[in-house]
């Protein structure tokens, strides 16, 4: 029998529609069923879609749709319209996942923003700041980085280089070129930085109370990332590696990841933990790197500048 309970608070996830998104959905839908999920995703068709498979896996109505386009700024800024003139139940939790990878050649936002940087940092920033107002108290804002951001970790992917965010979004300002693999784990160590700096801002800026953490999945093959790897990578991604899910520590299912992300929204447990960095559901230390209080403010700083922000956009001050 269907769910027909009306719910009592909203929970955004980006990027419901595919892999990892779409897992987490799946857990929340099936765990509570007092949530309204809203899919925010760039593909409506591809997410219609995706909504009816949770509502039947999940046996939950609750699941709705609205469009978001992390590569347009005009994009997030219509989301949020919508979102808030939708009437929906008060705002419990972002799940800041959607992501991408771009390992053929540099693209850009519609803003002109490099791609990488542009949906896995910026269209998020945004998002989170001018929803930060309806956010309840106790509520969750979770950012989706990974363990590649670590050269501790030695996943195989490079480390990331942080000079300014600006050569992040203008990449021919700057003299260093990075490789695409680099640019990805560069805009998942600002996913942390950015992490910690809401963190922070929220506790000694405002009065509300609201946990924001990172989250690690680790590698999850098989998921829709690779798709701009050439034919013999995305083969592997596909069809081998999803083989060292049993060999390979911090190689998982999305499956198991998606439980690990759904309960870092839905558990008591986690009720009081901000600002932190958890690989799967456990809390451990970030890399050297994202504890770098310099390029976390500077992170924050231009990427007020680059989306100009305005005051009354978000309840945090600009300066
Ligand atoms: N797979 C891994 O090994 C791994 C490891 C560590 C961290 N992660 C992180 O996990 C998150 C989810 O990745 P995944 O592995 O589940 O990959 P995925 O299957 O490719 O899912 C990515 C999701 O992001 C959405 N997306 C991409 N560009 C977007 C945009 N401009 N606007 C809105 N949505 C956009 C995609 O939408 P479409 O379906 O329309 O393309 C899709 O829903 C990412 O943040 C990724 O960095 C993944």
């Amino acid at each position: 029998m269907k769910n027909t309970n009306s719910p009592q608070k909203t929970i955004i996830i980006t990027g419901g529609n595919a892999g990892l998104g779409y897992e987490c959905a799946k857990n929340i839908a099936k765990a509570y069923k007092d949530s309204l999920i809203v899919l925010a995703c760039r593909n409506v068709e591809k997410a219609k879609i995706a909504m009816d498979s949770v509502k039947k896996e999940s046996v939950n109505n609750n699941i709705t749709v609205l469009e978001l386009d992390l590569a347009s700024l005009e994009s997030v800024r219509s989301f949020i319209r919508t979102f808030l003139n939708s009437n929906f139940p008060p705002l419990y939790s972002i799940v800041c996942n959607a992501g991408l990878q771009i390992v053929n050649g540099i693209k850009y936002t519609k803003d002109g923003f490099e791609a990488t940087f542009g949906v896995n940092h910026l269209g998020h920033f945004v998002l989170v700041n001018m929803l930060l107002e309806k956010i309840v108290n106790s509520g969750r804002i979770i950012f989706v980085s990974s363990d590649t951001h670590d050269p501790l970790q030695k996943t195989g992917m490079p480390e990331p280089i942080y000079d300014k965010a600006e050569f992040l979004a203008y990449p021919g300002k700057s003299v260093v070129t990075l490789s695409g693999t680099q640019r990805y784990t560069t805009s998942k160590l600002c996913n942390i930085y950015c992490a910690y700096e809401l963190d922070e801002r929220i506790r000694s800026q405002t009065t509300r109370s609201i946990a924001v953490n990172a989250f690690n999945p680790g590698m999850m093959p098989g998921t829709g990332l690779a798709r701009d790897y050439g034919l013999i990578a995305r083969f592997a991604w596909k069809y081998i590696l999803p083989v060292m899910t049993l060999l390979k520590r911090n190689v998982n299912t999305v499956s198991k990841s998606g439980r690990a992300l759904a309960s870092l929204v839905t558990n008591a447990e986690f009720e009081n933990v901000t600002g932190k960095y958890f690989d799967g559901t456990r809390q451990i230390s970030s890399s050297k790197l994202s504890y770098d209080i310099k390029n976390r403010k500077d992170l924050w700083g231009t990427s007020i500048k680059l989306v100009q922000l305005k005051q009354d956009e978000t309840i945090l001050p600009l300066d």
